[in-house]
């Protein structure tokens, strides 16, 4: 049986309990609304681990004033049974003042890597995703922890954070689950109406545009995101927030497609901000 714990001394407890005999212990962080994108980090998790915990908690400090964290979707209950079907052991599902209580002061940031692609658009999001973050590698314990590529940016930062800090937890990059069309698997995919559903599948067809250009030989960045920027473009209900090719380790941007690249874009279609990337090896 699952169970649903509130507080972080009883996830301590537990986690305790645990590695007392010997057990190790997998870590899936989310915000919860789960889908089958964070499924395959939890199967991952419980092939890897003797216990998994996922936390579900939708963390303010990574959102914005003008950002959605009032109507982000929630649904513990539905939360609570994917995740015991999918063999977790235990949900974190702390209220805000227990992660954040009023004499909070301390926090983790970053310089470079959080200022590039969506760091420019949302000052402040991965100091608030580090901070969380590193909030319940300390609470759990874990021996592993399960990201998605589909938020690059937030595996390459978490990494970093990890190597910098020297954090005892190995970090499992996990791939990009779609949608048959190939929009990639998001809690804000329920934001978008039926119009705006069909227009979303641009972003996957103008990183498959970028793909194609890279794969026929084109190496020139800038060329290769006018072209993705053209397929955007053509969709009338979607606006660009950004389309760059940066280096997937220090995401920087980079001139010429060589190495290891990541193709990474993020398009408002209609309210809804929505992001998604390719990793190649040229
Ligand atoms: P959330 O958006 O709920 O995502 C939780 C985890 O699921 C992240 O590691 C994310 O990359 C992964 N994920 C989301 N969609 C995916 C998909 N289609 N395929 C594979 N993996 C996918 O990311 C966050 O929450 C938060 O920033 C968090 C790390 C929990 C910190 O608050």
């Amino acid at each position: 049986m699952i169970a649903v714990v509130k507080t972080v001394s009883e996830v301590k407890k537990q986690v305790s309990e645990w590695k007392r005999i010997g057990l190790s212990v997998g870590l899936v962080p989310t915000m919860g609304f789960l889908h089958e994108g964070h499924v395959s980090l939890i199967n991952r998790a419980v092939e890897e681990n003797d216990r998994v915990v996922v936390s579900d908690f939708v963390n303010p400090r990574q959102f914005s004033s003008s950002e959605d964290l009032e109507t982000y979707p929630r649904n513990l209950e539905k939360d609570v049974s994917i995740c015991g079907q999918a063999g977790a052991d235990l949900v974190f599902n702390p209220e805000v003042d227990e992660m954040y209580p009023d004499d909070f002061c301390s926090s983790v940031s970053m310089t470079g890597l959080q200022n590039e692609l969506c760091g420019k658009s949302r000052p402040g999001h991965f100091g608030g995703v580090c901070t969380v973050v590193c909030k319940l590698f300390n609470i759990v314990s874990p021996d592993r922890a399960y990201f998605g590529e589909k938020d690059a940016q937030q595996l390459a930062i978490i990494r970093h954070m990890v190597k910098d800090l020297n954090m005892n937890v190995e970090i499992v990059g996990c791939p990009t689950v779609r949608e048959a069309d190939g929009l990639a698997k998001s809690s804000r995919n329920s934001y978008l109406n039926e119009e705006e559903r069909r227009a979303s599948a641009v972003l996957y067809r103008a990183l498959c545009a970028g793909r194609d250009l890279i794969l026929a030989g084109e190496r020139d960045c800038s060329r290769v995101t006018a072209v993705m920027k053209s397929v955007v473009d053509e969709e009338p209900l979607a606006e660009i927030d950004y389309i760059d090719i940066v280096d997937a380790f220090t995401i920087e941007k980079t001139e010429a497609a060589e190495g290891d690249i990541l193709m990474a874009m993020a398009v408002y279609i209609g309210k809804t901000r929505l992001i998604d990337n390719l990793f190649m090896r040229i």
